[in-house]
């Protein structure tokens, strides 16, 4: 045997990311420098921003983002919070901090105000102190620092639901030093906020930055962007781009999952040995994920939604139509509630449980005037088939979870 014996040792090299340079770019989490088709909403905020900036602790800013899932709403949240931060100290010599508290975690007021307390000042002990306190001592570090804070509370709809406006309206309350404080707000319906007291309210009628869905063309720059970072050259091509690109847009205009399901596809033709991804690639990975809101963002609603989306996806497949009617809903849900042996809630509550999902972005509802009168349809945003599978198997897997 001779030295050539060991060459076979670097065959693998080079080869074993054949189709990646770093799939992390494709990741949900990751935000580019630069974000296509935004500037809009980035130079939005910048506006309604600036006068934390030439008046600073004068008046507490609060501007409401709202879109639907995958509309760049976090991303752009991000982007402008970290350039705000530095052109508030380069330029404004302000120290500014945003810290974003993610509402599908943090549900309660005190929660949120420990989460924004522990990013200001990690040594601090916070155990024992009422939500009052700790708001009083966020208050009082940031006036001893001469500091200001951006507040994001992403996904605020799910504090709303859990807490009710009064967490908003204290968080928000007129005290001494809460103009240091100025708020984000982001949700994924501009109609929940019609809960708010009057005064947040109207701020937020005039504050308001919409996310509209990004189009195939949009989604496709989006996803070009990525592509040099994530990609070895020559792995991904314009076709493949344009393909997940127009799949995202007709599943709502949405770049989490068009990006999702490049990193997919991506991982498909790797898995294969190949070297490139192939329109089929795209297909089969489409196919597999039908649009199906991730587990996480599943788990995170009460038992009686679950039942209740699941009610809709069988109604939806069972009855082949498009829509279905509050009727056959309902008629679903109660076979699925006594399936699970859940107790089902009555038809106010039920209802009322379809107008929040509707407000979360799940389902979408019409109200036809018909001449036997007004009936309301009702469509999922997602793949019935898919949902159907994804609930029942999260179902199926929570004997044990309080059925509220
Ligand atoms: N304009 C854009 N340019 C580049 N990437 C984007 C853009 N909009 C969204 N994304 C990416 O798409 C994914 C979903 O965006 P995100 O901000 O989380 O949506 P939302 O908060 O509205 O649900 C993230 O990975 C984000 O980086
Ligand atoms: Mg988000």
């Amino acid at each position: 045997m001779d030295e050539s014996h060991y060459e076979r040792f670097f065959d693998d090299i080079g080869y074993s990311r054949k189709v990646f340079k770093d799939e992390a770019i494709l990741f949900p989490d990751y935000v580019p420098s630069y974000l296509p088709h935004r500037d809009v909403q980035i130079k939005q905020l910048v506006d309604y921003f600036r006068v934390a900036l030439e008046s600073p602790g004068k008046v507490s800013q609060k501007v409401l983002c709202s879109g639907k899932v995958g509309v760049g709403k976090t991303a752009v949240t991000r982007l402008f919070s970290s350039l705000y931060e530095k052109e508030a100290s380069t330029r404004f010599k302000l120290k500014f901090r945003s810290v974003s508290v993610d509402c599908r975690k943090e549900r309660t007021l005190y929660s949120v105000l420990q989460s924004v307390a522990a990013a200001l000042d990690p040594y601090q002990p916070f155990k024992g102190f009422s939500a009052r306190d700790i708001h009083r001592m966020i208050l009082e570090h940031l006036e001893a620092d001469n500091s200001y804070l951006l507040l994001i509370l992403d996904e605020v709809d799910y504090l709303l639901d859990a807490s009710g406006a009064d967490a908003i309206y204290e968080l928000t309350r007129d005290e001494k030093g809460s103009s240091r404080i100025n708020f984000i707000f982001i949700s994924r319906s501009s109609t929940l906020m019609a809960e708010l007291d009057e005064s947040t309210k109207s701020t937020l009628l005039h504050n308001h930055v919409q996310f509209p869905p990004y189009s195939a063309g949009e989604l496709r720059d989006i996803l070009a962007q990525r592509a040099p970072q994530a990609f070895q050259r020559g792995s991904v091509d314009d076709e493949v781009l344009g393909q997940a690109a127009a799949l995202g847009s007709s599943a709502g205009g949405d770049a989490r999952f068009a990006l999702e399901l490049l990193w997919k596809a991506g991982k498909r033709a790797e898995s294969e040995g190949r070297d490139k991804i192939t329109p089929e690639d795209v297909r089969v990975v489409f196919g597999d994920l039908e649009g199906v809101p991730s587990e996480d963002e599943l788990l995170s609603l009460p038992t009686q939604s679950l039942l209740s989306l699941l009610a809709i996806a069988r109604a939806l497949i069972s009855t082949g139509k498009d829509r279905v009617t509050t009727g056959e809903a309902e008629r679903a849900y109660l076979a699925a509630c006594e399936e699970y042996g859940v107790e089902a809630r009555a038809h106010t509550a039920f209802w009322e449980g379809i107008q929040s999902l509707k407000d979360l972005g799940f389902l979408t509802t019409e109200v036809k005037v018909e001449n036997k009168g007004r009936t309301t349809l009702i469509n999922m945003n997602y793949s019935a088939g898919g949902m159907r599978k994804a609930l029942e198997s999260i179902l199926g897997k929570l004997p044990a979870r309080a059925f509220s």
